[in-house]
């Protein structure tokens, strides 16, 4: 019998139960029954968290490319699978079939091939939400190139920093990305990244917005060209289960970013299982997720979720203010949309925007209502459950971390009663629980705590790209046999979980994690700074935004303190992003700091929240004197 697709209550809780008790049975049926594999399995689990080591589906050979396209060749093949609507409305959407796609990314595999690409080398890809984004990666899949995709929103030392630390051979941008009415000069970035990567070899440019770029020889060549000449059938190259599939960054809460290892046969059956599940995908349904590819929800609920399931996955180019705030309304309209999969910062964003332009489309193509990234505050739970589900589309609140490859906590819509704010229950085959800060498991339900997982999973990371230890220290070492998730949560009276946001120095941003070391790193370079501490404090539309404290030199003192303001944000910009650009910056003659000489960011956070009334003990401080002070000149 199939658990494959799950339609009631009784029966999740059935299967669920199989899946703990009999994790390898319940496992090897799903895939056995639903995939294409080249060669089937020796074991399907095996795992030590203490080293850490997991692996499944071991001895087992796929390409996950064959999965989500060959296969649906025979009986979808006009369908469509990728729907590109662009930045600009007036420009038409692009409806690409699977035989289009299966074609384009046969021809991206060729053309990589001929560049010399091969089997295990990492690609980088640094594009804007258009199809040569989904196709490239899709390309490096074919091939088994490892694709290590960058946010097109970082910037050139953040992206060289990741084109470095994976060493890619091979560059994948565009002249330029569109976004609302500005355009954004990619290759300029690209360019400026790559006078400090050697190693990159190739770059291949995607024309979109035809402006005027310089190409250097030898190394930059416009990709179109190269794509009409090459053949449009390429070998999937025949990948092993725990082959790597894809690296992605993620934010530490210390030092540079994580690249998260996502290995391939594990991470293709987890995240099209909870796909079909989580929205309730039914064949002939249009399905949007408004993430970008750049994080994962793009990697596993725009790309191979979807595709896997064969469904008909929307790509978005553009911003949902432009032209206006009804841009999102407008494509659900426009498209029929059926299922809906986007972030709280967005919603909130629209809500500020007021009812009367949603009030102007019709929605009723609407099912199914997904939030993800960070927790939605119930205000923006029921502004979007009442206006945009129009209290007919369950809301499911989806928690999990690029780390976790897919959903782990979430209803499942028409099967889980919701609840605001609420999570609510483990995915099939997830096993969640709460720690104390001692190492003992909250057993019952009513308590909070910290959030870990006790048993492996399909689709998780399998270390940091060169740095096992850190995966190790990370998310192994803080609970002995347990994963780490670095957030706090609470189980309720019927044991529904609550997200209730990290306990580590991670700031969620608009949705975006931001580790706070690397922002200070960044001011820290400014001439005029001394040091500083970056805390969140609750923001109206961004979730949180960031505060900055921020101690000068001598020879800052006598600085505009605007002026500086508006450096200390630029340098920000340059390093990492216009994402982490501070949003109130408090200078301060000194921070509190621990007699070992640690900054104490738990004051620093009350006093950013306005919550001064209980600081807690400060006695205990290297200068518990400064504390006032900085209370006194709080912005
Ligand atoms: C937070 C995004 C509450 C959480 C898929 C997690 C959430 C981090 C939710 C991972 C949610 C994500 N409710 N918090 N539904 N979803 N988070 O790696 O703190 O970009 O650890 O993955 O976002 O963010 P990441």
């Amino acid at each position: 019998m199939s658990n494959y697709h799950i339609k009631h209550l009784e029966e999740y809780y059935q299967v669920y139960r199989k899946s703990v008790r009999e994790p390898h049975n319940f496992w090897e049926e799903i895939a056995e029954e639903h995939f294409l594999w080249r060669k089937k399995w020796d074991t399907v689990l095996s795992w030590d968290f203490s080293k850490p080591e997991i692996t499944w589906f071991e001895g087992a050979e796929l390409n996950i490319t064959e999965n989500c396209l060959d296969r649906h060749l025979a009986t979808r093949s006009d369908k469509t699978a990728l729907l590109f609507e662009p930045n600009n409305p007036d420009e038409p959407a692009q409806h690409i079939t699977y035989k289009q796609l299966y074609h384009q990314v046969n021809k991206m595999a060729n053309v990589l091939k001929s560049k010399g690409v091969r089997k295990g080398d990492r690609v980088c890809v640094y594009l804007p939400m258009i199809p040569e984004l989904a196709v490239a990666v899709l390309a490096c899949a074919r091939i088994g190139a490892i694709h290590s995709v960058v946010f097109a929103g970082f910037s050139s030392t953040a992206l060289a920093t990741r084109i470095n630390d994976a060493n890619c051979s091979l560059v994948i941008t565009s002249d330029g990305a569109y976004r609302g009415a500005k355009t954004i000069d990619l290759k300029g970035i690209v360019d400026d990244a790559l006078n400090s990567c050697p190693d990159v070899k190739t770059v291949l440019v995607v024309k979109r917005i035809h402006s005027k770029i310089t190409m250097k020889p030898n190394r930059d060549c416009w990709l179109q060209p190269l794509l009409d000449a090459a053949p449009n059938e390429a070998k999937a190259e025949v990948m092993k289960a725990e082959d790597p599939l894809f690296i992605l960054y993620t934010s530490g809460s210390t030092g540079k970013p994580k690249g998260m290892v996502h290995t391939t046969a594990g991470y293709m059956v987890y995240t099209a299982y909870t796909f079909k599940n989580v929205f309730q995908y039914k064949e002939n349904d249009v399905y949007w997720c408004t993430a970008d590819i750049g994080w994962i929800t793009g990697h596993s609920y725009i790309i191979y979720g979807p595709l896997c399931n064969g469904a008909t996955s929307v790509m978005f180019e553009g911003v949902p203010s432009y032209p206006d705030f009804g841009r999102f309304w407008d494509i659900i309209q426009k498209h029929k949309i059926n299922q809906f999969y986007t972030a709280p910062t967005a919603i909130r964003a629209l809500a500020k925007n007021g009812t009367e332009l949603i009030d102007t489309y019709n929605l009723s193509s609407l099912k199914v209502l997904g939030s993800v990234g960070e927790p939605i505050n119930e205000e923006a739970w029921h502004w979007y459950n009442d206006n945009v589900g129009k209290r007919k589309s369950p809301i499911i609140d989806s928690w999990w971390q690029t780390e976790t490859g897919g959903i782990m906590i979430s209803p499942l819509p028409y099967v889980t009663p919701t609840k605001p704010t609420y999570a609510t229950l483990p995915f099939i085959g997830i096993q969640p629980c709460i720690m104390d800060e001692h190492g003992t498991e909250l057993q019952n339900n009513q308590v909070e705590g910290r959030l870990c997982i006790k048993f492996p999973w399909p689709s998780m990371a399998r270390t940091i790209w060169n740095d096992h230890k850190r995966y190790k220290d990370t998310y192994f070492s803080t609970y002995k046999n347990m994963y780490f998730t670095g957030d706090g949560a609470l189980r309720d009276e019927v044991g529904y979980y609550r997200i209730t946001g990290r306990v580590d120095d991670v700031i969620i941003v608009s949705g975006h994690n931001l580790g706070t070391a690397p922002i200070e790193d960044a001011i820290n370079e400014h001439p005029a700074v001394s040091e500083s501490a970056i805390v969140g404090f609750p923001h109206e539309i961004k979730g949180h935004a960031l505060y900055g404290y921020v101690t000068l030199k001598e020879k800052g003192e006598s600085r505009d303190h605007n002026n500086l303001r508006n450096e200390i944000n630029q340098i920000i910009t340059e390093h990492i992003g216009p994402i982490a650009k501070l949003d109130k910056i408090q200078f301060t003659p000194s921070l509190p700091k621990t007699r070992s000489g640690k900054i104490m960011r738990r004051i620093l956070r009350k006093i950013a929240e306005k919550d001064t009334s209980n600081l807690g003990d400060i006695s205990t401080l290297l200068n518990p004197e400064c504390v006032q002070d900085i209370i006194k000149e709080a912005l």
